[in-house]
């Protein structure tokens, strides 16, 4: 045990110094966390193993040794934060907080976002900027200001000629950050797994000028010593940071209890993602300033605050293997396999690669350790390689000559940088163009997934899109199959006798047609009424269509000259598929009784699907808003609502009614 536990001293060290030294992350904080809190544990059960010089006791960098910089004692230590991430830990901390302030009532909290930048320190003299240092190991720092004078936004003289010391965040906007990524690629660089390792690169870099070439920024949420500049909170201290002119993020919430602050951290977990920088947390300080002293600290943080991490959106883990996908375009692309890591909450096995042009640029080979994460889109995607731990036994990645499923030679477009399978009959594509077909966008046939689609595919029932309404003919055979059972074979039978009624532009764009997706399918049906009078249009017709393009305009034409295509479309009319545009009448405008008014709803709603409740309040006149504001008129509140809620009682103008009152108005009770 003991060896162990040094060795995992060892690692854990070996990635901090290398991120303090190099300003950049071999493993991803959560996997950083995972060992910190492995040797946390050991050492408590083991104490005879503990070491005063254990990364557990020591703060940030245990290795200053090779800084470029001059090295610069803290006149008070940069402490961390203990961290929670739930709600139990928050009432936790606030339970501590109220026990070890025995005699206090009414304990206020402020409440911030935690920046995930690297934490630097500034010194004014009578006003004047004199001298900015990097956190280093808490105690001992780097002095960086000749490259701090480069941020445009930090002050270099204040509002007002005081001396103080100032504790905040350097960031780096996420837009700069993909500007600067981009570059990068473009020049064949490596880039930077994400905004916080891009900052920590420029903030340390030697050549100052490159700090403002790439739009370094810095937020402010400490000053030390508070309480000599005659405030008595710490919200107070921001209020007086902002008016010396120094920059904060404006966000800092006093909060009563727990409940409170579970609704705002609620809030804040999701309005962040339209903030340009990134935040990893909240971060709960008691707000008045004297209880601090009572409170005291712990080696590492102090007890009168806490940080709320949210969900690790980037990860560390291992390329396994890569497999290549057909899709029912016959587009080929990489999926790397992975060593199964946890990513916001759900288990990823697989990540996608994009393309070889994208794996050859970023240097992406098999064993590889790699940064993952989950971005706007559901599927993660590998952002770099993490060459560092590369130990020899990595495979470099070769792309495709023959189609990986039905080994047809793959072509490339010209200027195209995808691979595609020329088989028109590729069981690949075809399996792509079942699972699309079935999809929520398209037939939206509940229950239907892409192994149902490739069990079925396997096992001959389905061939094609036609076939799949002739399922019903193989129930007992389908009754049969492992994990099926009677009532799931009735579920996905009716699932797939409900997708009859689908509207004539949903199964437009069922159909697939090369670059037309929900939204220019919607065009194609109104503008066609039937699918007849599509068929019959020449590539000039199509183009009249607005929002229509040439390219659209001739995969719509090439499409419906396709023999093979042309069969499927009367199959699917042969089962009474919809392909009629529904003509829906207006009502007259005596009846449109929204007409004029806004609508928003929010939670879970009894009666209506999201789009249901959309159209009815079309149907009556009203208008949907995306967002509470002041042009709001109602808000519809469902069960569970959330942070739209509160904000329309915030604005005190909105009209908040629930579905039952909302189903009175229009007549529907
Ligand atoms: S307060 C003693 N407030 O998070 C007070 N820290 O995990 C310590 N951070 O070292 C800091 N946003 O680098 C504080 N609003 C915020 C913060 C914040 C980000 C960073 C800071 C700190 C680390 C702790």
């Amino acid at each position: 045990m003991k060896k162990y536990i040094e060795e995992l001293r060892e690692k854990i060290k070996k990635y901090s110094d290398y991120y303090y030294t190099n300003s950049e992350s071999l493993i991803s904080d959560v996997e950083f966390d995972r060992l910190l809190v492995e040797l946390k544990e050991l050492e408590e059960k083991y104490p005879e193993y503990k070491s005063v010089e254990s990364p557990t006791e020591v703060v940030g960098a245990t290795n200053l040794r090779d800084t470029k910089f001059q090295k610069v004692t803290h006149k008070k230590p940069m402490l961390s934060l203990s961290n929670s991430y739930n709600e139990g830990d928050i009432s936790d901390f606030i339970e501590r907080v109220k026990k070890n302030l025995a005699e206090e009532k009414g304990i206020e909290y402020a409440l911030e976002l935690k920046l995930d930048g690297l934490s630097l320190s500034i010194q004014y003299e009578n006003g004047r900027l004199v001298r900015a240092v990097t956190r280093g190991d808490g105690a001992i720092g780097e002095d960086v200001t000749e490259n701090i004078l480069e941020i445009e936004s930090i002050p270099k003289v204040l509002k007002e000629s005081v001396s103080l010391e100032i504790r905040g965040e350097v960031v780096l906007p996420i837009s700069k950050f993909e500007e600067l990524n981009k570059r990068r690629l473009e020049a064949g660089e490596e880039v930077f797994a994400n905004p916080r390792n891009a900052a920590s690169g420029t903030l340390r870099q030697l050549d100052s000028k490159i700090i403002k070439e790439r739009g370094l920024d810095a937020y402010f949420y400490f000053l030390v010593d508070a309480q000599n500049y005659g405030v008595k909170t710490h919200s107070e201290s921001i209020d007086y940071l902002a008016k010396l002119g120094i920059k904060t993020t404006g966000v800092c919430e006093v909060l009563k209890d727990s409940s409170e602050l579970i609704k705002r951290i609620e809030y804040w977990g999701e309005k962040r993602e339209s903030l340009d920088y990134e935040t990893d947390g909240m971060v709960i300080k008691v707000n008045e300033i004297e209880l601090w002293e009572k409170l005291g600290n712990t080696t590492k943080s102090p007890r009168w605050a806490i940080a709320f991490k949210f969900p690790a959106k980037q990860v560390t883990t291992k390329i396994l293997g890569v497999t290549w996908q057909v899709g029912r375009t016959g587009k080929i692309t990489p999926v790397a396999e992975l060593e199964e890591v946890e990513l916001s909450g759900s288990r990823v096995k697989r990540a996608s690669l994009h393309n070889y042009q994208e794996i050859e640029r970023k240097d992406i080979r098999v064993g590889d350790s790699v940064f993952i994460e989950k971005a706007a889109e559901i599927i993660p995607q590998v952002v770099k390689s993490v060459r560092e731990l590369r130990d020899g036994s990595e495979m470099i990645i070769s792309e495709p000559t023959t189609c990986p499923i039905c080994n047809t030679p793959v072509e490339r477009e010209s200027g195209q940088v995808d691979i595609k399978c020329p088989n028109l009959t590729c069981p690949g594509k075809i399996e792509g163009e079942l699972i699309y077909f079935v999809s929520r966008d398209a037939m939206n046939i509940a229950g239907f997934g892409s192994k149902i689609v490739e069990n079925m595919l396997k096992l001959g029932f389905i061939q094609n899109i036609v076939d799949i309404y002739e399922l019903k003919n193989h129930r007992e055979d389908l009754e049969k199959l492992e994990k099926m059972g009677k009532k799931s074979v009735d579920n996905l039978l009716n699932a797939i006798e409900n997708s009859k009624t689908r509207e004539y532009s949903k199964v437009l764009c069922a159909l697939g047609i090369p670059f037309i997706g929900k939204t220019s399918a919607k065009l194609l049906a109104q503008a066609s009424g039937n699918i007849d009078r599509l068929m019959e249009m020449s590539v000039e017709d199509l183009t009249q269509i607005e929002g229509v393009g040439d390219k659209m305009a001739q995969a719509v034409y090439d499409f419906f000259r396709d023999e093979e295509k042309i069969r499927l479309i009367a199959g699917l009319k042969s089962h009474g598929i919809c392909f009629e545009q529904e003509v829906v009448e207006e009502l007259p405008q005596e009846e449109r009784v929204f007409t004029g008014k806004t609508f928003l709803f929010t939670g879970t709603l009894k009666n209506f699907t999201r789009n249901e409740i959309k159209e009815e309040i079309e149907k009556l006149g009203g208008k949907n808003l995306s967002a509470v504001s002041k042009n709001l008129d109602y808000l519809i509140v469902g069960e569970k609502a959330g942070s739209k809620l509160k904000k329309a009682q915030e604005l005190g103008t909105v009209k908040i009614i629930s579905e039952e009152e909302f189903m009175e108005i229009c007549g529907k009770k």
